[in-house]
């Protein structure tokens, strides 16, 4: 598999939002790479920074530092990303939030062709709004509707289809599922899984909820007050985790075999880390975790190889 994307050193600080106060780490020094065609989870509690990071590496955010290879260019180096942006695409959580009321379904999809591509002729756009409405299984009655006459699981078909119109090869989906109901849930997800296979496509998939996040993922980083703790292929991450955070996330996914019994005790709660409010020294977890030592404390421990393949950022490897 060759690499499509190559993500080094990567920092987003915000401003203190009091004066005195600490500037939040929202991206502080991740670095991770994206093969053609593979699928990279990202999962972490909400305001551990997944979306600064999914936003930093299309430069929708724009990082105080790093470097972001898309097929070996540097996106940081680059002055106009016109043309590499239609290669690169985001998909937010929020479809109503994030599809224009106001525009029908089919001008909301041929929008970035007709953008991007001036001579492109209306026939053209009406064959390609089409054809993607089939892809992403949207019956062609929907053309002529507003978002707002659509469910939330069709409107985010419409989104994947917006996103897909200037043929990408990149996308961030960004807790793309995270705000439709259970069975809009694995339609999205098997939706893309498909477009995936059918077009070669890789995504840095985005989402707090580890259990969505295992199924679509060749590989899972785990992402803790704005750095990766833990990366590793999924089946391994879910069998073999290292770090205790991991494990946490791990005990509050919901388990599936009814014989169980136990429901996941759904340990995190959204929010329950301010990432403004770990500590600026040693693990960020040290506080929450109840195997720190003193040491952990006091050194930030560096992403480390523990098995091959499988990283781990802790002092107690
Ligand atoms: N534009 C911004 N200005 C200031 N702080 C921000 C901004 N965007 C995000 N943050 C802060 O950065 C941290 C990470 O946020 P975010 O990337 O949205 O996390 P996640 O997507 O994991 O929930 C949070 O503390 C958030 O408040
Ligand atoms: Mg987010």
């Amino acid at each position: 598999m060759s690499e499509l994307l190559r993500v080094e050193e990567l920092i987003k600080h915000f401003p203190a939002k009091k004066r005195g106060g600490l500037s939040v780490r929202a991206v502080n020094d991740v670095s991770f790479t994206v093969n053609e065609g593979e699928t990279l989870g990202l999962v972490g509690e909400s305001g551990c920074g997944k979306s600064t990071l999914g936003r930093s590496v299309l430069r929708l955010v724009e990082p105080d530092s790093g470097r972001i290879f898309y097929r070996g260019t540097d996106l940081m180096k680059m002055r106009d990303l016109r043309k590499v942006r239609e290669k690169l695409q985001i998909i937010f959580q929020n479809p109503s939030g994030s599809l224009d009321p106001r525009m029908l379904v089919r001008d909301i999809i041929s929008e970035g062709p007709r953008i991007h591509h001036r001579n492109v002729s209306r026939q053209e756009l009406q064959e390609l709004t089409g054809r993607l409405m089939r892809e992403v299984g949207l019956s062609a009655e929907y053309a002529e509707c507003y978002p707002s006459e659509l469910s939330g699981g069709q409107q985010q078909r419409v989104s994947i289809a917006r996103a897909l119109a200037l043929d990408p090869e990149f996308i961030v989906c960004d807790e793309v599922v995270s705000a439709l109901d259970l069975s809009y849930q694995s339609q999205i997800i098997n939706l893309l899984e498909a477009l995936q296979t059918e077009r070669g496509l890789s995504y840095l998939f985005i989402s707090h909820d580890l259990a969505v996040v295992r199924h679509i993922s060749r590989r899972i980083a785990v992402m803790y007050a704005g750095r990766f703790v833990e990366v590793a292929e999924a089946g391994e991450l879910v069998k073999h985790a290292f770090h205790p955070y991991t494990r946490l996330l791990l005990r509050s996914i919901p388990i599936p075999d009814p014989q169980c019994g136990r429901r996941g005790t759904a340990a995190i709660s959204a929010g329950s880390v301010g990432i403004g409010q770990a500590p600026q020294t040693g693990c960020a977890f040290a506080d929450r975790c109840k195997w720190a030592r003193a040491s952990c404390r006091e050194e930030e421990p560096p992403l480390r190889e523990i098995a091959p393949g499988h990283f781990a950022a802790c002092g107690l490897v």
